[in-house]
């Protein structure tokens, strides 16, 4: 008997509308757009308007991924929402984006790996409909990263930018090899003050920092992330395509998580897979954490790079430390 399978029916995505040029950051901290360029292949950035928190940008991301996939919200089974940047801190924002959609009763919840986050997602929601569980799932990566940044670090505030994507994941209907293949997931916490926001948790509420708020900013050990993203991504997508017994030739796209595009040069390097196969709007968009991938698989479809039986390989490293690939073979015409 064939196992049952899940494939991306539609997809999505929303970046604000606020543009933060490098020269805009220049005139808040001593840097310049030659050096941002050259060091992250970042252009610019979105910043969530005033009024927008993730699940405002997981809605508007959302609608689009419904309406490719040629279904409404009540025909959802359930939402994952990858994020590291809630709402608030509880319930989830996955139901809050539950209660926008008017879809009452079925199940919501958040999943947070960081950057790693859409990932993980992809693969709890794969796993429920290969077991049968549910037919429809919302799996969306949602983040405004930009509440989280500290405008007076130069080092971490020149990275980040806010943005959302969306896929709906189905059990897959016909009869082809197609759809979600392997993911392979890891991580490692004994590194996890790599990437951290030290405060606003259980652990030092921002109420108890002085002045309020003070540590509930994003740290980074860069050049340490930068060596473990190149290294662990690399051996990631290994494994996957040795899971699947396919050669890097096969690969049609390469998908990734989009941190710095000196780790995806280093890492498209290291797998012998040509920089021209990957899909990069970091210099558009800079690093969304979990939006990230699904934002750029939207772009890539939607402009008609990726089509009907492409090996797609994606591919994130995050803060936890998190990372992981997965292999999809592209179902949509
Ligand atoms: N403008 C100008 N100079 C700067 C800036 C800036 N924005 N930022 C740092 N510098 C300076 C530093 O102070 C340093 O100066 P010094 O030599 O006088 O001390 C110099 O530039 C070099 O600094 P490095 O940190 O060595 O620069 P590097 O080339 O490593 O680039 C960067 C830094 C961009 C942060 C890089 O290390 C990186 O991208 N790391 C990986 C980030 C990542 O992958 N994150 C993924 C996960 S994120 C998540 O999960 C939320």
């Amino acid at each position: 008997m064939k196992r049952r399978k899940s494939v991306i029916t539609g997809t999505g995505s929303y970046a604000p509308e606020i543009v933060w040029t490098n020269d805009d950051l220049a005139k808040r901290v001593e840097t310049s757009d030659n050096w941002i360029r050259e060091r992250t292949g970042i252009r610019e950035r979105r910043i969530a308007g005033p009024d927008e928190a993730t699940s405002d940008l997981a809605f508007k991301a959302a609608m689009p991924a419904l309406e490719s996939a040629g279904i409404l919200p009540s025909d959802l089974d359930g939402i994952i929402l990858a994020t590291a940047t809630p709402d608030i801190t509880f319930p989830s924002s996955a139901c809050l984006l539950q209660a926008a959609l008017k879809i009452p009763g079925i199940f919501a919840f958040d999943v947070n790996a960081v950057c790693s986050g859409f990932m993980y997602a992809l693969k709890v929601a794969d796993s429920m409909i290969v077991s049968g569980q549910c037919d429809t799932i919302l799996v969306v990566g949602s983040e405004v990263m930009s509440r989280y940044v500290d405008w007076t670090d130069r080092s971490t505030c020149v990275l980040f930018g806010d943005g959302a994507g969306a896929v709906v994941l189905s059990s897959a209907q016909k009869e082809e090899d197609r759809g979600v293949g392997s993911i392979d997931l890891h991580a490692d916490g004994r590194y996890w003050d790599l990437i951290h926001v030290p405060g606003g948790g259980s652990r030092q509420p921002a109420s108890r920092t002085t002045p309020p708020g003070k540590d509930c900013t994003i740290r980074m050990k860069g050049g340490e992330t930068f060596k473990m993203a190149v290294r662990t991504l690399a051996e990631s997508v290994n494994e996957i395509l040795k899971l699947e017994h396919l050669s890097m030739d096969s690969v049609d796209w390469v998908v990734p998580h989009q941190a710095n595009i000196r780790i995806l040069d280093a890492l498209s390097e290291r797998l012998g897979i040509p920089k021209e196969k990957f899909v990069i709007n970091i210099d558009r968009y800079g690093n969304t954490s979990a939006a990230s991938i699904p934002m750029a698989l939207d772009e890539a479809v939607r402009d008609g790079r990726i089509r009907l039986n492409d090996r797609v390989v994606l591919t994130a490293f995050g803060s936890g430390v998190t990372w992981g690939s997965g292999l999809l073979t592209w179902e949509k015409d």
